[in-house]
């Protein structure tokens, strides 16, 4: 939850004094409810974690909030706000930077297919870095440069060869899929270069091409620090050997996002401090090691910041209760069956896609009220025309939970309206964010005009 939601008096869940009845009055469900205090906060603590860290080191850090987990204009024009820079992924995200007037040296493009128009709104916005993934896009960026008489600030993504879980990580060469430049093996252009080096080789080559650094993103929704230390690490050691070979002096590096959040009571990520300081150590000791001057490191937080500042309001539907098996059954308890509730809500995988597509959990709670009825095993879904069209596979709520209610489902930042779509033709919901006891739109929610006004009817031949 945001710091700034509890129940009130009346049992009703509140956000910075605000019930989620008023809430439901004024905007409708299912709605996206953030808290802009607590965005700020978890923006400015992370920056202020990593930039007390890393001070000896490099002067402090620059933080990308990465607008894939959740951006708008007004997400934008906070983030710069408290300090931090913009991690955009194609021309629309820039666009949003754009219209939230935030300064190209604080924005950052990535992306494994930008197109030559993503690339030349990237050079017109004079963007501060376009993190090139491929052999080939790096040509694409120093043409398109070249053409333009201009010079592209570029960084480097590498794959360093860390797979990063949830709870563990592997160091493996994981080089099958479709991001970054493999810094294992020879490539498959120049026999005895990785491909990472190659880049390195031909960036220093081009003139169109300003080469700041080397950039790697190890995974998502990881909570031990032991993956991002190693990636550091390699990523050091490839950036003072190629600084010596080529005698270059690279004055950035990036170690990507990915620091984890609670979803359940099950999930124990680390406080960024601990992260913050753990990565510092490393980087310390490694630069030391390597007798090199560290280059300015930035991060690219965007689940950590946002993913915990928002809960999603729905409405409770239809109910239905059916017997199974009791977890564990064996042969001798066979006819050992226990009662599911199936509440329904007014959305579901549309506005949440992520426990159908990555198996994710949630919580809920009952909202709108108190209840002192006991507890009873329910599974939340939506109202989609698919059985894993789930939003919470299993949470007890009181027994007595009726059509009407309102349940909150935190935990729904990253990653839920970002991925959100019009499946069935439901409208995408909106999100309000709550601020010193008021809510304000800050993405209206679609209408079916909306969804109608897209769909040119029958063509008239
Ligand atoms: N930097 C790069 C280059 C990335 O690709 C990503 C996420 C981030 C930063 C931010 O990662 P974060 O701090 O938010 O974990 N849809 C998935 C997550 C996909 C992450 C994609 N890249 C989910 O819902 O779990």
């Amino acid at each position: 939850w945001a710091q700034d939601v509890r129940k009130n008096d009346a049992g009703e869940l509140a956000i910075d004094g605000i019930a989620v009845s008023e809430l439901k009055a004024q905007f409708g469900t299912p709605l996206f409810v953030m808290s802009e205090t607590d965005f700020r906060a978890r923006a400015r603590s992370f920056k202020d974690a990593f930039d007390a860290a890393f001070a000896d080191i490099c002067g402090g850090v620059d933080v990308y909030y990465a607008g894939k987990s959740f951006l708008c204009t007004a997400v934008a024009a906070w983030v710069a706000d408290e300090g931090l820079r913009l991690d955009t992924c194609s021309g629309g995200e820039l666009a949003v930077a754009a219209r939230a007037g935030i300064k190209g040296e604080n924005l950052g493009l990535h992306g494994n297919n930008k197109s030559d128009a993503e690339i030349n709104r990237a050079l017109d916005m004079k963007l501060g870095r376009i993190v090139v993934d491929s052999l080939d896009e790096l040509d694409r960026v120093a043409k398109i440069a070249s053409d333009r008489g201009e010079i592209a600030n570029v960084m480097l993504r590498l794959t360093p060869g860390v797979h990063a879980h949830t709870h563990e990580f592997i160091a493996t060469a994981h080089e099958d899929q479709k991001f970054g430049l493999s810094m294992a093996g020879d490539s498959t252009e120049q026999a005895g270069l990785s491909a990472a080096e190659e880049a390195v080789a031909a960036a220093t080559g081009y003139a169109s091409i300003e080469l700041l650094g080397l950039h790697c993103h190890i995974g998502s929704q990881i909570f031990e620090p032991d993956g991002f230390e190693l990636a550091a690490q390699k990523l050091l050691r490839f950036h003072a050997a190629m600084q010596e070979k080529y005698s270059i002096v690279m004055p950035e590096l990036d170690l990507g996002g990915g620091y984890g959040i609670a979803y359940t009571p099950v999930d124990t990520p680390r406080p960024a401090a601990e992260i913050a300081q753990a990565m510092a150590a490393v980087v310390r000791s490694t630069c030391a090691e390597l007798g090199i001057t560290s280059p300015r490191i930035s991060i690219e937080p965007g689940r950590a910041i946002v993913g915990s500042t928002t809960f999603t309001l729905y409405e409770v539907g239809t109910l239905k209760t059916v017997r199974v098996d009791a977890p564990g059954d064996s042969e001798a308890e066979e006819n050992v069956t226990h009662p599911r509730r199936y509440v329904s809500v007014d959305g579901g995988m549309s506005d949440n896609a992520r426990p159908v597509l990555y198996d994710a959990d949630y919580s809920a709670i009952l909202a709108s009220r108190t209840s002192a009825a006991s507890a009873q095993l329910s599974r939340v879904v939506g109202k989609h025309c698919e059985s894993g069209d789930i939003v919470v596979r299993d949470v007890y709520l009181p027994e007595d939970v009726a059509a009407g209610d309102l349940l909150a489902v935190p935990g729904t930042g990253a990653y839920c309206w970002a991925l959100s779509s019009n499946y069935n033709y439901l409208a995408r919901p909106g999100v309000v964010a709550v601020r010193g006891g008021s809510a304000r739109l800050i993405v209206r929610g679609e209408t079916e005009e909306d969804l109608l006004n897209r769909d040119m009817g029958v063509p008239n031949d």
